[in-house]
């Protein structure tokens, strides 16, 4: 049983509670893409503005005007800022009014403003307190030999809910074999998946979050998956390296009951195909019945079920933990250990400072590995019967044009 006051404390994310004191420590991707329309962002249950001005600087600041409070989100980007559409003062990407057209003189006046970072064709917000701690340079986000593409997909749900399915092995089994097979069965599509059985599970705390290892029934103990697995990038990023691509899934509070799931796919061409210099950016909303729920039509749409299909904010309270959640009462640990050592003035789990440790990049990937474990998990068939359920056609399809394979987790 999971406390109620402690299942609040997982729960909250907004200014001034405990947890949204500690995921404020963290970076997080807000958009994507060189052109930017002053589109509203609401991030830990905060209102930004986002706007590039003329000189190609980002800005990050509060919604409204200081003058009468016009939405910013019509605001007119300058060399020098951003201007209010209403009588034309301007903003800086420091939140300062450097402009007030009409006035004798410019009144020294400041709204709220974050510091934004562009890597790998994503923006990056950080909305803690100084000094901020260093942008991660995942090998993902660095690398120059993959192409790279983002999907973003909002979730009316707790990040958090987001989070713990990936510190939840055995789900696979069930959400993404027996569910995926009753779901094309009543659309009259073969059944081929055949999920093999989890035998052990484990987790290792590590410098930047926790890696899920992994046994399967018939499997010898020196499989990858079992060896090394793969990483929760502490708090709230899936780290996924398969064969051919590398997967960043980052789940972002937008508040206590919304979510931003950004997947980040880095694609090994093939054939030493030209790569896409250009990130390719993706909205992919949910989709759902004529009863109103979440269609599961594959692996990342079936997870993002799960996600949402537990409520908005799932009462921890009401929940009975069992063995299977062993990593999931790891993750609660660790979230809770780290909030009391943001508390003490420390950085907690995974927070990067010194260039050295960052730069060029921070290896993921361990490069080339016989087999996904997916393909493992799931047969040989896996693959195909992805391309079939999602029209997706990577490079190793048989045929067709490119899109990438779905998150899992
Ligand atoms: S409300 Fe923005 S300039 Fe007047
Ligand atoms: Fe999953």
């Amino acid at each position: 049983m999971i406390a109620p006051e402690v299942a609040q404390r997982l729960a909250s994310v907004g200014p001034g509670t405990p947890m949204g004191n500690l995921l404020r420590r963290y970076w997080y991707p807000i958009a994507a893409g060189p052109e930017l329309n002053q589109d509203p962002v609401r991030l830990l249950g905060e209102d930004l503005i986002l706007f590039r001005s003329g000189k190609g600087e980002l800005g990050l600041i509060g919604p409204r005007c200081a003058h009468r409070g016009l939405s910013l989100a019509y605001g007119i980007p300058q060399e020098n800022g951003l201007r209010c559409a209403f009588h034309g003062w301007t903003y800086d990407t420091a939140g300062q009014v450097v402009g007030m057209p009409f006035e004798p003189a410019c009144l020294p006046l400041y709204i709220t403003a974050y510091r934004v970072q562009e890597l790998g064709g994503l923006i990056f917000a950080y909305l803690g307190p100084e000094p901020a701690p260093l942008l991660p340079r995942w090998d993902s986000l660095v690398r120059t030999d993959a192409t790279k593409r983002v999907e973003f997909t909002t979730l009316p749900c707790s990040w958090l809910q987001c989070v713990e399915n990936i510190m939840d092995p055995v789900h696979v089994e069930h959400l993404h074999g027996h569910y995926n097979n009753y779901f094309r069965q009543r659309r009259g599509i073969e059944t081929k998946v055949l999920p093999k059985r989890h035998v052990k599970m484990e987790f290792d705390v590590k410098r930047y979050g926790i890696y899920k290892r992994r046994l399967l029934e018939g499997q010898s103990e020196d499989t990858y998956e079992w060896q090394v697995g793969h990483p929760l990038l502490f708090p709230n990023i899936l780290g996924l390296p398969t064969e051919d691509r590398m997967l960043l899934d980052y789940r972002v509070p937008i508040d206590d009951s919304h979510t931003n799931d950004v997947s980040y796919f880095a694609i090994r061409p093939e054939n030493w195909e030209p790569l896409d210099p250009l990130v390719r950016v993706d909205y992919d909303p949910l989709t759902y019945d004529e009863s109103g729920r979440v269609e599961g039509r594959d692996v990342g749409r079936q997870d993002e079920m799960a996600f949402v299909a537990q409520g908005p904010i799932t009462d921890r309270s009401r929940w009975h933990p069992a063995t299977s959640d062993k990593g999931v009462v790891l993750l609660h640990r660790l979230l809770l250990e780290n909030i009391e050592r943001v508390e003490r003035r420390e950085d907690p789990l995974g927070v990067i400072r010194d260039p050295e440790e960052n730069e060029p990049m921070i290896q993921i990937d361990p490069g080339p590995k016989p087999g996904g474990w997916m393909a493992t998990f799931m047969g040989g068939q896996f693959k195909r019967d992805v391309w079939e359920l999602t029209g997706w056609t990577g490079a190793d399809q048989p045929s067709g044009a490119s899109s990438p394979q779905p998150a899992m987790s």
